[in-house]
C-alpha cells in the first residue's frame, strides 16, 4: 500500500510539469525545486542562488536594455549580452569610417569605452512576496469588474506606498514595482537598482556575431558567436548616475566566476534571466485562436511582404542594407509563429489543454466548487465572440500598420497648419522645420519609399481579399470610387500627390507650404483613416479582453488549487526566473540526430563567401588553419562555438548566464531551436533547446581573434 502511495505520488508529480520544464521564481525554489536540481547534479546550495538576506548568484544577473538579459563577470562592472542585444548601440556608434557592425570594435583602453546614452542596465535587489498587502487593498475597491488587480500604474502606486517615498529619495535610482502572477493570484515586489551609464567595450564582427542570420535564425545546429561586452559605470559612491566621465566602474555585489571546463553531454546546467512573456495556462480554445488566427494571418502576411522585400533587397545591395534589419525583425516572429503551429498540431496542445479543463471541472464538481467551469465557460464564450474583431485587429496590425511603412508618416499637422494660418513668421518657420525633421526621421536612410510602395500594393491586395469591405478603414472607400478597386493606382496615387511622397514632393512643399496641402494630403488621410480603424478595434475588444482576465485568474486559481500539492510555477512576465535542465542534443525527425555541441568545423563547412550571412572572417579562418585554440579547444583538438540544453526559456532570455553545477558560467543563451518554440505554450521535453553560445568561443574571440585579452584579467577564470 505505501508502496502504491508513493508511485502514486509520483506519477502525479511528474504530471503537469515536467522533468526540465519551468521558469521559477527565485523565493519559491527552495520548496519548489531544489531538491531535483541537486538530484541532477547541482553541488550549491538554495542560498548560494538566491539568498533574501545577503549577496548571491542572482545578483549577477541584469536586465540589459528593455527585453534582455545580461551578466556581471568581473568586479569592475564587466557585463557580458549577446550581439543582437547589443546591436543597437554597436550600430549607434558606427559609421562609414568606423564600421563596428562588420569589423567589430574592443576598447583597448578604459578611456576607449563608448557610452550609450538612453541604455540602463537593472538589478533586482529585493523579491517580495506582498500577495497578502495586494489583496487587502484590493478588497477596499468596491467595483467587482474593477481591472485594478492586473494594472501595472494601480500595483506601482501600492509599491510606492509600500516602501514609503523617502526609501526612493534615500535611494538613488531604486525604483519598486509589483507584478501580478498566477493571472493575478499572486504578487511580488521587485526593488530594482536602474544604472544609466553602460559603455560598449567590445563586439565580434557580425560576421562572428550574427553568423548565420535569419537562416540560421531558430536553429539548431549552429555557429553563431552571438555576444558582446559592455561596462557598468556609477557614481564615486558607487550610485547610478547619468552618463559623466568622472564615473568609475560599478563595484558589483556579484560577479560570475567563468569556467573552462566545458560540458558533457547530460551535464546539468542552468540558466538565470528575464523571459518575457509565455501561455502555459492556456485553454484549449485559446490554443485554437492563437493558432488559427495570430499565427496563421502573421505567416501568411510576412511570407507575402518578405518575399517582396527580398526581391528588393536581391535586386539592389543598397536595398539590401536598408532593409536587413526590418527583414531581420520580420522573419524572427515569423520563424517563431510557424514552429508555434508546428507544434500546436504534432503535440495536440488542443487536447492537451483540454483534457486539464476537463480535470479542473471534473474536480471543482467534486468539491461543490462550480466556479472553474463557469470560468470556463466563459472563456470559451469570449473567445467565440472576439474571432471577427480579433481577426480584423491582426490582419489590420500585420498587413498595414506593420506592413506598410507610408502608415508612420507624420500626422500630427495641427500646429504646422495653426502656424501657417498665423501671422508670427518666426513660429511658421519653426514649425516647418519641426515638420521636416519629423518626416526625415520616416524617411530615414533606412527607408526606400520603392519598396514600401511596392510592400503596399501586394498587402493592400491581401488585406482587401480578407477583410470584408463593410469594415475596412473609411478612407478605403476612394480606392473604389476613385480608383474602380486599382489598388496600384491607388498606392501610385499616393506616393505621387502626398507631400511625403518623395523628397522632391517635400521640398516642393516646403517652398510653397499650404494648409490646403496638409489637411487633403492623401498619405496622411490614409495613415489617420487606418489609426482609427485601430483604436476602435482596440476599444471593442478592451470588454472581452476584461472579461478573458477576470475568468483566467479563476482557471488558473483553479489549476493551483487542484495541483497544490506540486510546484507550479507562473507564466513569464519579464522577471527574473530560473530554468535548469541538462546538456542535450536532440531528434528534430526520424532517424535524424544532433549533437550537443557545435565546433567551429562547422562555421568552415557554412562558409560562403558569396552569402553575407555565411562570410567567414580572414583572421577565424588564420586561427582554424593553424589550429591556434589555445587553452579554449576541446579534448578531441577541435574549437567549440555552441551548445544546446533542455532548458526552459522564451524571448528575453536572450544574453541569460548559463551556468554549471557550480554556479560558474559556461555560457550565454541566445535562441532557441524552432521545434522548441511551441514551449510558450507547453513544453517539449524532447524538442526544445535552449541555443548558447559556449563561453570558450567568447573567451577565444576576445583573446586570440581580437586580441583583448587583457580583458580577461579582470575575470576570475576557472580552468
Ligand atoms: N531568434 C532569436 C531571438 O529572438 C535571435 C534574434 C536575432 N537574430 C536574428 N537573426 N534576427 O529572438
Ligand atoms: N532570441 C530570443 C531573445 O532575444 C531568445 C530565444 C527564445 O525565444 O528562446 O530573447
Amino acid at each position: 500500500m505505501k508502496k502504491l502511495i508513493i508511485s502514486l505520488a509520483a506519477a502525479l508529480l511528474s504530471l503537469p510539469t515536467m522533468a526540465d520544464e519551468g521558469m521559477w521564481l527565485l523565493p519559491l525554489l527552495k520548496g519548489q525545486r531544489f531538491q531535483q536540481m541537486q538530484e541532477l547534479g547541482l553541488k550549491l546550495q538554495h542560498y548560494d542562488i538566491y539568498n533574501p538576506d545577503s549577496s548571491s548568484l542572482k545578483d549577477a544577473v541584469v536586465i540589459f536594455g528593455g527585453g534582455c538579459t545580461g551578466e556581471i563577470v568581473s568586479p569592475d562592472g564587466l557585463l557580458l549580452t549577446n550581439h543582437h542585444c547589443g546591436y543597437g548601440c554597436i550600430q549607434r556608434h558606427s559609421s562609414l569610417e568606423h564600421d563596428y557592425l562588420t569589423d567589430g570594435f574592443w576598447a583597448m583602453s578604459r578611456e576607449e569605452e563608448l557610452p550609450n546614452p538612453g541604455m540602463t542596465v537593472t538589478f533586482i535587489d529585493k523579491i517580495d512576496d506582498v500577495t497578502d498587502y495586494v489583496k487587502g487593498e484590493l478588497a477596499k475597491d468596491t467595483d467587482p469588474n474593477s481591472m485594478n488587480f492586473l494594472s501595472p500604474k494601480y500595483l506601482n502606486e501600492l509599491a510606492k506606498a509600500k516602501v514609503g517615498e523617502n526609501f526612493l529619495q534615500d535611494n538613488p535610482g531604486t525604483e519598486v514595482e509589483i507584478k501580478a502572477f498566477y493571472g493575478g493570484n499572486q504578487y511580488f515586489m521587485f526593488t530594482k537598482k536602474i544604472y544609466k551609464d553602460l559603455r560598449l567595450v567590445g563586439a565580434p564582427p557580425s560576421s562572428i556575431g550574427k553568423f548565420g542570420a535569419d537562416t540560421d535564425n531558430w536553429m539548431w545546429p549552429r555557429h553563431t558567436g552571438d555576444f558582446s561586452v559592455f561596462r557598468v559605470y556609477a557614481d564615486k559612491n558607487g550610485n547610478p548616475a547619468p552618463y559623466s566621465k568622472d564615473n568609475v566602474p560599478l563595484r558589483p555585489k556579484r560577479w560570475f566566476k567563468i569556467s573552462l571546463k566545458g560540458v558533457q553531454e547530460n551535464d546539468f546546467a542552468m540558466m538565470m534571466g528575464f523571459p518575457g512573456r509565455t501561455n502555459k495556462y492556456y485553454t484549449s480554445w485559446e490554443v485554437a485562436e492563437r493558432r488559427d488566427i495570430d499565427n496563421t494571418i502573421r505567416i501568411n502576411i510576412r511570407d507575402i511582404r518578405q518575399k517582396a522585400m527580398l526581391e528588393e533587397m536581391l535586386k539592389d545591395p543598397s536595398v539590401r542594407i536598408q532593409y536587413s534589419s526590418k527583414y531581420a525583425g520580420s522573419t524572427n516572429a515569423y520563424k517563431n509563429s510557424i514552429g508555434s503551429n508546428w507544434a500546436i498540431k504534432k503535440r495536440n496542445f488542443e487536447q492537451v489543454k483540454k483534457e486539464e479543463q476537463d480535470k479542473l471541472i471534473a474536480w471543482g464538481e467534486k468539491n461543490c466548487d462550480g466556479s472553474y467551469k463557469d470560468a470556463l465557460v466563459t472563456i470559451e464564450q469570449i473567445i467565440s465572440d472576439r474571432k471577427d474583431l480579433r481577426t480584423r485587429s491582426w490582419l489590420l496590425d500585420e498587413a498595414i500598420i506593420r506592413g506598410i511603412e507610408f502608415v508612420n508618416v507624420p500626422t500630427k499637422t495641427e500646429k504646422v497648419i495653426e502656424a501657417l494660418k498665423g501671422n508670427d513668421k518666426e513660429a511658421r518657420k519653426e514649425q516647418l522645420r519641426l515638420l521636416e525633421r519629423a518626416y526625415h526621421g520616416f524617411a530615414n536612410s533606412n527607408y526606400s519609399a520603392e519598396v514600401d510602395k511596392k510592400i503596399a500594393k501586394v498587402l493592400l491586395k491581401e488585406y482587401r481579399n480578407q477583410v470584408n469591405p463593410h469594415v475596412q478603414p473609411e478612407y478605403f472607400q476612394i480606392i473604389d470610387k476613385k480608383f474602380k478597386g486599382d489598388i496600384d493606382r491607388f498606392v501610385d496615387y499616393l506616393f505621387e500627390k502626398s507631400i511625403y511622397g518623395s523628397d522632391d514632393n517635400f521640398d516642393k512643399f516646403l517652398a510653397h507650404p499650404s494648409v490646403k496641402a496638409l489637411e487633403n494630403d492623401p498619405m496622411i488621410l490614409f495613415a489617420n483613416s487606418v489609426r482609427k480603424e485601430e483604436a476602435a478595434l482596440k476599444e471593442s475588444l478592451q470588454s472581452f479582453n476584461d472579461g478573458y482576465a477576470l475568468a483566467h485568474r479563476t482557471y488558473v486559481k483553479g489549476l493551483l488549487a487542484m495541483y497544490k500539492d506540486q510546484a507550479n510555477f507562473p507564466d513569464a512576465n519579464f522577471t527574473l526566473r530560473l530554468t535548469y535542465g541538462q546538456v542535450k542534443g536532440y531528434s528534430p525527425s526520424d532517424c535524424n540526430y544532433f549533437g550537443h555541441q557545435t565546433t567551429l568545423d562547422g562555421v568552415m563547412e557554412k562558409e560562403d563567401p558569396t552569402n553575407w550571412e555565411f562570410v567567414v572572417p580572414k583572421r577565424l579562418k588564420e586561427l582554424y588553419n593553424a589550429n591556434d585554440f589555445g587553452r579554449y579547444k576541446l579534448q578531441n583538438g577541435k574549437m567549440p562555438v555552441a551548445f544546446s540544453a533542455t532548458t526552459h526559456s522564451t524571448g528575453g532570455n536572450s544574453g541569460s548566464p548559463v551556468l554549471n553545477d557550480c554556479g560558474e558560467l559556461i555560457g550565454i543563451n541566445f535562441d532557441r531551436n524552432w521545434e522548441g518554440v511551441g514551449g510558450d505554450i507547453q513544453y517539449l521535453p524532447d524538442y526544445q533547446r535552449s541555443i548558447i553560445v559556449d563561453i570558450r568561443y567568447v573567451l577565444f574571440i576576445m583573446d586570440k581573434y581580437a586580441g583583448a585579452g587583457y580583458l580577461l584579467k579582470e575575470m576570475e577564470i576557472v580552468e
